[in-house]
């Protein structure tokens, strides 16, 4: 009989990819994955570091976990990703039920372990894989990244997954060391994987019908491969290779850029080549120059805003998005007034914003004191969010009466709660009852610029990419109507006033 997984995955989209991969490689090992934890023979967390939170929400798992180890010592619990790296074997003093530890840099062994646990039963040794923070630039360096290369050659890619998206690593680890992130530590130093492979893997997810490939590195715009020969590829020749070589990719996208790193080759691969989404997610982090340096951003907001210019100018209708910490050590009030500032300046498509916090390790948590109250983190956490959400609006509304291309994500979530909530549906812009047909649902998908779209349609619809004009618009979200199959396929996508029509 099949061994039952159940794996829960937290933090970004690095770990959503790792998941997969560990997953294809413990079903090819005769795991079965569940969906049902209280029946799992191995419980496995794939973890994420990057503020107390996420870690206190494992924390919080792994408690509820004790008295079903106790009742079933055979029950194997395993904490992966960054936290394990991070805490390494202090977790197990915290949490003695927990068998393996795993970093996200020898994922590889993962299926070894899981089977040492297995097999050796409940008095079994603790089995562990760490690369130890940041200590392993040497040359076990390169072994370990040919295997972590064979780990990403390893997907299983089955056109039975119908899947409409995936996505595909380009580097792994980062060399920026921002003063108060832990990912450096987690996941090692910035290594690019060979152009080929890359290309390959994104081809044989177009094969199956993918119809979206989102490329993945903490700093991907950074990304460049020195070959043999001594010739590079760099970050805007990837693309120009992928867009040329995958002919039948619909849309391709990328996250996350670092914004000092953007060159104009690579900004304009996006306006030359029309299936790259006119889309950027890169972070700001801060709108001050001091705290920008005292968290080794490397640039000032200046240099950012002719950053965000640049891309304007090639590029009028692209999408740009960021994300901001709020009560950075030494934030001062006219400090946080220049990220509001620069929220409203550059007109972000959205922001994701985060309240500083200490990351053991770390060199802020070393060098500056936490000295903004919570109070105050709060507070302009909220103002922030709110001046955000007033640009979103003004934005999405500019989309009204635009006919977009949307790729189909699935059923609304929020319908789908209040429909077996209630059994009616309220949704809509106005908030008014929408009245569906007998085979139709509310759908959402996302449009080239990730702006996200909820109309009525077919559960059919689910992964195809459609057109849909929008009547209505929040913060959040754009409604509209679907145009049905015969509809043109010309898309329009809008920022900041302006509108250039692309197809995607
Ligand atoms: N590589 C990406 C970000 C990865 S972490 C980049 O550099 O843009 C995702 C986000 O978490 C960061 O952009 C930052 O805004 C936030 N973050 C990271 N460390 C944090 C900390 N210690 N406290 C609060 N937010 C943090
Ligand atoms: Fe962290 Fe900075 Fe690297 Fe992003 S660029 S992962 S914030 S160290
Ligand atoms: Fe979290 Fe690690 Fe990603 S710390 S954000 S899961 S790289």
């Amino acid at each position: 009989m099949k061994r039952k997984l159940y794996l829960e995955t937290f933090g970004c989209q690095m770990n959503v990819l790792d998941s997969e991969l560990v997953l294809g490689q413990l079903r090819a090992h005769g795991y079965e994955s569940t969906e049902d934890r209280d029946r799992a023979d191995v419980i496995l967390y794939n973890t994420c570091s990057v503020r107390e939170h996420a870690e206190q929400k494992v924390w919080s798992r792994l408690g509820e976990l004790r008295p079903q180890k106790q009742q079933r010592p055979e029950l194997v619990i395993g904490v992966i990703g960054c936290m394990a790296e991070r805490d390494g074997v202090d977790l197990f003093r915290r949490y003695p039920h927990v068998d393996l530890l795993c970093g996200p840099g020898e994922l590889d062994k993962l299926t070894q372990l899981v089977h040492n646990a297995v097999v050796t039963g409940s008095d079994r040794p603790r089995q562990t894989a760490l690369m130890g923070s940041n200590t392993r630039r040497s040359a076990t360096l390169a072994a370990a990244e040919d295997n972590l290369e064979l780990l990403d050659l390893s997907r299983s890619i089955n056109s039975e997954d119908d899947v409409a998206q995936a996505y595909v690593r380009i580097t792994r680890g980062c060399n920026k060391f921002c003063s108060y992130c832990v990912v450096p530590y987690t996941r090692g130093p910035e290594v690019h994987r060979p152009p080929q492979n890359i290309i390959d893997e994104v081809k044989r997810l177009a094969d199956v019908g993918v119809r979206e490939v989102t490329l993945l590195g903490q700093t991907v715009n950074h990304y460049h491969f020195r070959h043999d020969d001594g010739r590079q590829t760099t970050f805007a020749q990837l693309l120009y290779d992928i867009h040329e070589a995958v002919p039948h990719l619909p849309r391709l996208r990328f996250v996350t850029s670092f914004p000092r790193d953007f060159t104009n080759e690579a900004l304009a691969a996006m306006r030359d080549c029309p299936r790259i989404c006119r889309y950027l997610h890169a972070p700001a982090q801060h709108g001050s120059d001091r705290i920008l340096k005292s968290m080794n951003r490397g640039y000032t907001a200046g240099q950012y805003y002719d950053f965000v210019d640049r891309a304007r100018e090639m590029m009028s209708d692209i999408s740009i998005a960021s994300d901001f910490i709020v009560g950075f050590p030494g934030e001062t009030e006219d400090d946080f007034e220049l990220t509001m500032e620069m929220v409203r300046r550059c007109r972000f498509k959205n922001s994701f914003i985060f309240k500083y916090s200490p990351r053991p390790g770390t060199v802020a948590i070393d060098r500056f004191v936490d000295d903004v109250s919570d109070a105050d983190k709060r507070s302009r956490n909220n103002r922030l969010l709110a001046v955000q959400q007033e640009v979103s609006e003004s934005i999405n509304r500019q989309m009204i009466d635009q006919t977009v291309r949307v790729l189909v994500e699935g059923e609304s979530k929020l319908v789908s709660r209040q429909a077996a909530n209630t059994g009616k549906v309220e949704l809509g812009w106005e908030k008014r009852p929408v009245a569906l047909a007998a085979d139709e649902t509310q759908m959402v998908g996302r449009t080239p610029g990730d702006q996200v779209v909820v109309f009525s349609g077919p559960l059919s619809l689910k992964g195809q990419l459609v057109d849909v004009r929008i009547n209505g618009a929040k913060n959040l979200t754009l409604f509209g109507e679907y145009c049905g199959s015969k509809s043109p396929r010309q898309t329009s996508s809008i920022t900041a006033g302006s509108t250039i029509a692309h197809s995607v």
